[in-house]
């Protein structure tokens, strides 16, 4: 072969390789956790007699050949359960899951299929313990896969494209559904049954999806993903935390049924601006003595729990607009840290 010939070859094979490289889809793991968005039911109609968590993560797959149009797409089962059961042991799964597969360079991005009932405190929860930027999108549906106008499908369309965007990166754990990108910290369910159901009130959505591509409009502020310092590789539980719900005229039987049965902090979901009887604050005002945390959050859907200089120094940790389940997630990982009260008001004064 003469050296001109060579050399053309040689040429060909490298401009191959470079748009082999160029326009190779970007790599998206789907993990699977159950929920609606995987329910089944004998009637096409039937949309609240299903069961949560009854296909399989490649039957979701399947059902939705369009993805492959936007990224190489691979699915992992970790449980097939209603989100109502995700314990701590199966959080701690995803993360470190989550964790080494983003750390490869070969993944892009990962979207985790999961129950809407708890997918805002898993979402929280893997907003401040995954240790990469790069998108990590959460799904679900309201509708099972068998029924009519099922959401589910174009729900995980969009959480691909959203997963397979570099325009995600950075944005910390997003829940998509119906078109809209929701930050992890301020999305809450709202409709029981609607396939409009998440809201972030107050501080509105992060962005849209529209013609296959996430269009932000704004970014969490909040400390998250990289910027957190909550590590959970190597833990194998989380300190138990309670929501203690504030009733008028109410007494601390709860609360103290907590302490017996080893919370190492209380949650008070609140009246108003961080108002609880005083059949609570007989009860937590000595414990608070002691060190142990109590975070006043509130039951009050928007606005923050901003505690006045009475409340601070008797040692009530203020939760700022943080909801009672979201306010026990963030208080559990700062046990994981410190017991000091102080530092715990800190924290949740950053995330
Ligand atoms: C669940 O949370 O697992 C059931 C409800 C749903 O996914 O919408």
């Amino acid at each position: 072969m003469n050296i001109k010939k060579t050399l053309t070859i040689l040429g060909g094979a490298v401009a191959m390789a470079f748009a082999a490289q160029v326009w190779a889809l970007p790599t998206v793991k789907i993990l699977a956790t159950g929920g609606t968005i995987a329910g089944a039911s004998a009637s096409k109609t039937d949309v609240t007699g299903y069961k949560a968590g009854s296909l399989g993560i490649q039957t979701l797959i399947d059902a939705v050949p369009q993805m492959k149009d936007y990224a190489e797409v691979s699915g992992e089962q970790v449980v097939n359960i209603s989100s109502n059961n995700v314990d701590t042991k199966i959080l701690l799964t995803l993360a470190n899951r989550v964790n080494e597969l983003l750390a490869d360079p070969k993944v892009d991005g990962v979207v985790i299929t999961h129950g809407t009932d708890s997918i805002e405190e898993t979402a929280f929860f893997l907003n401040l313990t995954v240790k990469s930027d790069k998108p990590v999108v959460m799904v679900g549906a309201m509708r099972p896969a068998t029924a009519i106008s099922a959401d589910g499908p174009m729900n995980l369309l969009e959480a691909v494209q959203a997963a397979a965007s570099p325009k995600m990166k950075g944005a910390g754990v997003t829940i998509v559904m119906n078109d809209r990108i929701c930050a992890a910290r301020e999305t809450t369910k709202f409709h029981t049954s609607n396939v409009d159901t998440f809201r972030s009130p107050e501080y509105g959505f992060l962005g849209v999806m529209s013609e296959g591509e996430p269009v932000l409009y704004r970014l969490s502020t909040r400390r998250h993903t990289t910027k957190s310092e909550f590590d959970v590789k190597g833990l194998t539980t989380l300190p138990r935390v309670d929501v203690v719900f504030a009733l008028p005229g109410g007494d601390a039987k709860l609360a103290e049924a907590a302490v017996a049965a080893g919370a190492k902090g209380i949650v008070s979901a609140s009246m108003g601006n961080g108002s609880i009887p005083q059949g609570h604050k007989d009860f937590y005002v000595p414990l608070m003595k002691k060190g142990f945390p109590v975070v006043l959050s509130n039951r009050v859907p928007t606005g923050d729990c901003v505690l006045s200089k009475d409340y601070l120094e008797k040692g009530y940790i203020a939760a700022g607009n943080l909801s009672p389940q979201k306010s026990r997630i963030l208080l559990q990982l700062a046990l994981t840290k410190t017991s000091d009260p102080k530092e715990i008001a800190r924290i949740f004064s950053e995330y």
